[in-house]
């Protein structure tokens, strides 16, 4: 491991979910020289302002989880935003890291960069082998962007100006930040409303969209956070013999994935709703199973603290305070 609590760190993306969880762990292990800015003091897709930033600034770390994130239907409207934004705020912020000496950065990617009929568990090698999913290829495309950035910088400066830029890509992430509104939340906010709702209207019955078959990962927030931080702090040699110049990402999951019925059956537990869990499989149940391969993190020694029944129960703890 490789710590200095006294380096200066930026976390872009600080007030997003995965970031704010960034911010937490860092503090948490003693880092002291965190530096932040907010969307509107700094807007990553201008490159005159990030360029004066780093000039500004000179941190020793950027953890880069900002990024214009959406659900199907937002990706699905706007996908010249959603690749623009994600591929400007990238290249800005890892070109301009590398032009003032920055040497450690690492990227936070995301499960959808891997094509939609990948073999389950989804390994890192499985990267561009097959078609995405097209609902959000403007935005997987950027994420692969973000990877191939950080590998280009490497294999281009990293002997020269020793720089060691990382990637992680997340599996589905839930807990305290996440977004509860109905229309564009992801499968854990959106359940946790529903039968929050139930609970107090006390419905009868919570009907679920699909048959509650396909199988599904998550991760908790603050885990993501952990392995991130573990990540960036590994010896460059013991990452590089985990790795490859051209495929230096890495995967963050549980390590296991669950049913949609079992998912909700524990949401219903963790927020206390006594009536009925009903099936409408008129309605589409999606991709069958979406699972990613954390064989290389557990291999370099990570693998998940928080059960999925306790992160839950946190997580309808912040939905609690978020709506009081
Ligand atoms: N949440 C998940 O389940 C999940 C799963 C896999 C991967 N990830 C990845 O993790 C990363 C972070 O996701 P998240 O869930 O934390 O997203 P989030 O909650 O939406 O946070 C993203 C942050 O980026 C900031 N941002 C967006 N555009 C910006 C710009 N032009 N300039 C400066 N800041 C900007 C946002 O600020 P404003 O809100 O002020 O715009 C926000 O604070 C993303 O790369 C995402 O792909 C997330």
């Amino acid at each position: 491991m490789n710590r200095d609590l006294g380096q200066k760190i930026y976390v872009a993306g600080h007030r997003g979910m995965v970031g704010s969880a960034i911010v937490r762990n860092l503090e948490a292990q003693g880092y002291q020289n965190i530096i932040t800015k907010t969307h509107a003091q700094l807007d990553l897709t201008n490159q005159s302002a990030v360029s004066q930033f780093f000039a500004a600034e000179k941190p020793d770390q950027v953890y880069l989880a900002a990024a214009k994130v959406g659900g199907i239907h937002a990706n699905n409207t706007f996908p010249a935003e959603f690749i623009y934004q994600n591929l400007m705020m990238e290249a800005n912020v890892i070109h301009q890291a590398f032009e003032h000496g920055v040497k450690k950065l690492l990227f936070l990617g995301s499960s959808c960069i891997y094509p939609k009929l990948a073999s389950q568990p989804m390994a890192e090698s499985a990267l561009l082998t097959g078609t995405l999913e097209p609902t959000n290829e403007p935005y997987a495309i950027a994420k692969i962007a973000g990877i191939k950035l950080c590998e280009s910088y490497n294999r281009q400066y990293g002997i020269s100006h020793g720089l060691d830029y990382r990637s992680v890509m997340p599996t589905n992430l839930y807990g305290p930040g996440d977004n509860y509104y109905p229309e564009n939340s992801h499968v854990i906010p959106a359940l946790i409303r529903k039968f929050h709702e139930a609970k107090v209207n006390q419905a009868p019955e919570v009907v679920i969209w699909g048959t509650g078959t396909p199988m599904r990962e998550f991760l908790y927030v603050d885990d993501m956070a952990a392995a991130s931080v573990f990540v960036m702090d590994l010896d460059k040699s013991t990452y590089d013999q985990h790795t490859a110049p051209m495929q230096s990402h890495i995967n963050v999951g549980f390590g296991s994935d669950i049913t949609i019925a079992q998912l909700a059956a524990t949401v219903g537990k963790v927020v206390g709703y006594q009536g009925q869990i009903v099936y409408d499989p008129s309605k589409p149940d999606g991709t069958l199973r979406k699972w990613m391969d954390s064989g290389r993190l557990n291999r370099l020694g990570w693998k998940a603290q928080i059960k999925f029944d306790e992160g839950l129960a946190l997580a309808y703890q912040d939905f609690l305070r978020m709506n009081q």
